[in-house]
């Protein structure tokens, strides 16, 4: 299947998926037993896996839907990531993200930073993918779907420059260095 210039091969079905999320939804129901966690899955790539993740958790559960803004700051640093679209407060809360795809972990690392400076009670992440880069760094997750290789992918929620979203199948290319502008969120 060709998005753009680069051409994609299936790579995980969309049972496959169904038949983990449930799996990774009973552990949660298990883990989270006497508590109400609130699940924060991040925009745009995990809206798909946010939805179908939430409807097999049957414990008692929030949701807010957060995006991350990157701005060009005034430290030295450059490039600031910050959570928008909190539309209540996590003191005290369990906090449970949910994320499409880690990668370097970078985006992961500091919207566990920022969560942890808001005084929640616990930080724990849920991911449908990881890749080999996240693996090798050591970026902890503890509720995760498919370990992969380093190869991109589409579909399921994921892009490729904003296209690809809407498949219900998950593909991947195995070409090297994309350029992907649409995909930090
Ligand atoms: P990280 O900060 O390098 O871990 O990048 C994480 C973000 O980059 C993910 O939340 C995705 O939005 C995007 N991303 C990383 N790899 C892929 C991919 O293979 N396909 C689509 N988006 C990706
Ligand atoms: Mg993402």
């Amino acid at each position: 299947m060709k998005i753009k210039d680069l051409e994609f091969e299936k790579f995980i079905r969309e049972d496959e998926i169904k038949a983990k999320i449930s799996a990774l939804a009973e552990m949660i129901d298990l883990d989270y037993n006497s508590k109400t966690p609130v699940f924060l899955p991040i925009l745009n790539g995990s809206f798909m896996f946010g939805a179908d993740l939430l409807k097999q958790v049957s414990i008692p559960c929030k949701v807010s839907f957060v995006k991350i803004s990157s701005y060009v700051g005034t430290v030295s640093s450059g490039q600031i990531k910050t959570l928008i679209g909190l539309d209540e407060s996590l003191f005290n809360q369990d906090i449970i993200i949910v994320e499409d795809i880690i990668d370097t972990g970078q985006t992961l690392q500091k919207i566990v930073t920022e969560l942890k400076s808001l005084g929640t009670k616990s930080v724990e992440v849920i991911s449908l993918l990881r890749k080999k880069t996240a693996r090798e760094k050591g970026i902890a997750v503890k509720y995760l779907g498919f370990e992969i290789e380093t190869e991109f992918v589409v579909g399921y929620g994921l892009d490729y420059d904003g296209l690809g979203r809407n498949l219900k199948d998950l593909y991947k290319t195995d070409s090297e260095n994309i350029f992907n502008p649409d995909s930090s969120v």
